[in-house]
């Protein structure tokens, strides 16, 4: 057993008492297989037995790791009165797409204010974002960084005035509800890991706003999921996902202040964002082609591909050496394939 960095004994001391959910929407479909990779273990491994949680399989068009958060976001809006949900990312937002999709079934308006600007053609996510229906407003890079805030509270005041109440939903759905979401995909995990034989593992993920990795975090210590969880961010650096992580579970902790915090660490695998947010190497796409040959399993060249491409290089460098099973969350984003089909070469 991996004793460095996978300590063993429940972190957390009430974790024998049961976990009190907010209410959350039955969006996602759950629980999402676990599977065995066996050429890529066999490939890639290095003695590693490499499993995959079909995150991605969470729905259709409403797939990947953010309708596990938007099924608590989703309920606090409709429990606190809102009629329509406003939210940000690039012009490729897998988290937008998911809103605009929830939002569409769920009867509430959607406003996506998106960083970039406004392409001609509406492709991958853009597109599906259009189809359901939500509003989209584009900003060039400079403007949506420099005023992202004051963009919100202008379109919440213009719904406001007009007889509406619009719930701002952060970058990825990345706060304290939304973490819910992967508090309880930890539960999953444990019966995962039952059914699988796995004893202990490692978790990587693709880390973008932070979310998925702080629940996935504080999830393993409030479950006792006898896992060390890793997050490959895709932009920023190390410094950045340490604090946003822990701003994350701080929110959730404030929130919910009858929770017991457990004491947690967000352990980041820096080094793999390559030229920057969403651009990708041409050993990014020859893996995901790789991959989509030898497992049937599809990456995308913005968060998973460069996450997978991580662990593999850190199985090569002995980061999980102590440990047998490593788990690769499958977050999905397979809509971000298509505006970058130039980068694969067939
Ligand atoms: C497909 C995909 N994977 C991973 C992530 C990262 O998740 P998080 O934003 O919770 O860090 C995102 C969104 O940012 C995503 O769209």
């Amino acid at each position: 057993m991996c004793t460095r960095c996978c300590p063993r004994a429940p972190l957390n001391p009430l974790a024998d008492v049961p976990l009190v959910y907010p209410r959350k929407l039955d969006l996602a479909c759950t629980p999402t297989p676990l599977q065995y990779l066996e050429r890529a273990s066999q490939k890639w491994g290095d003695g590693h037995r490499l499993w995959v949680k079909r995150d991605d399989l969470t729905g259709c068009t409403l797939s990947g790791n953010k309708v596990r958060k938007l099924e608590f976001i989703a309920a606090y809006a409709q429990d606190n009165g809102y009629d329509t949900l406003i939210t940000c990312g690039g012009l490729q937002s897998n988290h937008c797409r998911a809103t605009a999709l929830v939002g569409a079934q769920l009867g509430l308006q959607v406003h996506l204010l998106l960083r970039g600007d406004e392409p001609q053609e509406y492709d991958g996510n853009l597109m599906l974002d259009q189809l359901a229906g939500a509003t989209v407003s584009c900003y060039s890079v400079a403007q949506y960084v420099a005023e992202i805030g004051d963009l919100f509270a202008h379109w919440q005041q213009h719904y406001a005035e007009r007889g509406s109440k619009a719930l701002v939903i952060p970058t990825g759905g990345s706060d304290g509800i939304g973490a819910w979401g992967y508090i309880s995909a930890c539960e999953e995990l444990l019966h995962d890991f039952t059914s699988a034989g796995i004893e202990q593992a490692h978790i990587v993920t693709a880390s973008g706003s932070g979310g998925t990795q702080a629940g996935l975090t504080v999830g393993a210590a409030l479950h006792n999921l006898p896992a060390t969880v890793w997050g490959v961010n895709v932009c920023d650096d190390e410094a950045y996902f340490q604090r946003k992580v822990a701003a994350d579970i701080a929110d959730w902790s404030e929130r919910y202040p009858a929770v017991d915090v457990p004491e947690v660490t967000a352990r980041v695998l820096d080094g793999y964002v390559g030229e920057g947010y969403g651009i990708a190497g041409p050993s990014v796409f020859a893996l995901i082609a790789e991959l989509a040959r030898l497992e049937g399993l599809v990456l995308d060249p913005v968060y998973t591909g460069k996450a997978f491409a991580g662990m593999l290089e850190e199985i090569q460098q002995g980061r999980f050496s102590s440990c047998r099973d490593i788990v690769f969350m499958h977050t999905g984003g397979v809509f971000g394939l298509f505006p970058q089909r130039e980068g694969f070469s067939w």
